[in-house]
């Protein structure tokens, strides 16, 4: 089933919650690929109903960024949500979800802001205000489904975490479930923008999960200081390949350590061929 409007959607879930079937949300922003449908799997799973989402959500992306040129795919998503068990697919306009005009003006939003220790780094440096974004967007997502679960990928791993602490500061009733990165056979972390690479493009590509791997195995032969562990990735670096951060955080705090542990993560972020990509790794796993 197909929902657009946010009181459908309320009416279409009420039946389930009344019957206490338990509900699982997939927030999503469309052209799905593996790593979504791996997020729809383990909803699936768990849950007796599984909603995906789908909203390309303006007040996450930048002025600069690719909201207007962001991959729309509605008809093949919803198509692949179905065959794949998905009870409903809500695909709001935003006009829906933040009202007539908001484009023109998005002052008078409520916003959620995440903490700076969380944003300060990684993707929120360069995304200046995304993760409000995304944390507004989501919990309105939350408010307006009520799931009992909801699935996010490790693919984005600051997201994921700042989700968390959002779900836990605000004791918002959902239980944040983290999925698995989806891989191409190669290593390349599956992406909606890896349609914007070249072939060539995304041979380069492959070289934030090697450097990720490198890092690992580094780390698994016993190297545990964080800027030798770094320095690893120099060799592997070309001219085509342009590096936005590399960093080795803790994964659930993102606290910044001067000796890699188990807990430890690694976070990349490169521009190839104009296009950013973001990729990590958990080293003691
Ligand atoms: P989007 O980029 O469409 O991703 C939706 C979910 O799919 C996220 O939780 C993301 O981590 C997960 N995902 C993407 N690629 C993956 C992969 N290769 N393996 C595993 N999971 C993967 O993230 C967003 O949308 C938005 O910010 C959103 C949370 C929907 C808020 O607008």
């Amino acid at each position: 089933m197909l929902i657009k409007k946010i009181n459908e959607l309320r009416e279409y879930i009420r039946p389930y919650k009344a019957n206490n079937e338990t509900l699982g949300l997939v927030p999503t922003m469309g052209a799905l690929h593996n790593g979504h449908l791996s997020l729809i799997k383990a909803a699936k799973e768990k849950c007796d109903r599984v909603v995906v989402s789908v909203f390309v959500n303006p007040i996450q992306f930048g002025p600069n960024e690719d909201y207007n040129k962001y991959p729309r795919t509605l008809k093949a998503d919803y198509e692949l949500c179905m065959k794949n068990g998905v009870d409903a697919v809500f695909s709001p306009s935003p006009e829906e979800m933040y009202g007539a005009g908001f484009i023109l003006s998005n002052d008078n939003l409520t916003y959620v802001c995440p903490p700076y220790n969380f944003t300060d780094k990684l993707c929120g440096k360069s995304r200046v205000g995304h993760f409000d974004g995304v944390c507004t967007v989501v919990n309105k997502l939350f408010n307006i489904v009520q799931p009992d679960f909801a699935f996010f990928g490790e693919k984005d791993a600051q997201q994921l975490i700042i989700i968390k602490k959002m779900v836990k500061d605000l004791n918002i009733p959902i239980e944040i479930i983290g999925c698995p990165i989806v891989r191409e056979t190669g290593g390349l972390a599956l992406s909606s923008r890896n349609k914007y690479l070249s072939e060539n493009g995304k041979k380069e590509a492959l070289l934030l999960s090697k450097i990720l791997q490198n890092i690992k195995k580094c780390y698994k032969q016993g190297i545990i200081n964080v800027d030798l562990l770094k320095e690893t990735a120099f060799s592997f670096l070309n001219n085509n390949v342009e590096l936005e951060y590399l960093e080795i955080y803790d994964s659930d705090t993102l606290e910044e350590k001067q000796e890699a542990d188990d807990n430890s993560r690694a976070f990349i972020a490169c521009r190839v061929e104009g296009v950013r990509l973001i990729d990590n790794i958990k080293l003691g796993e």
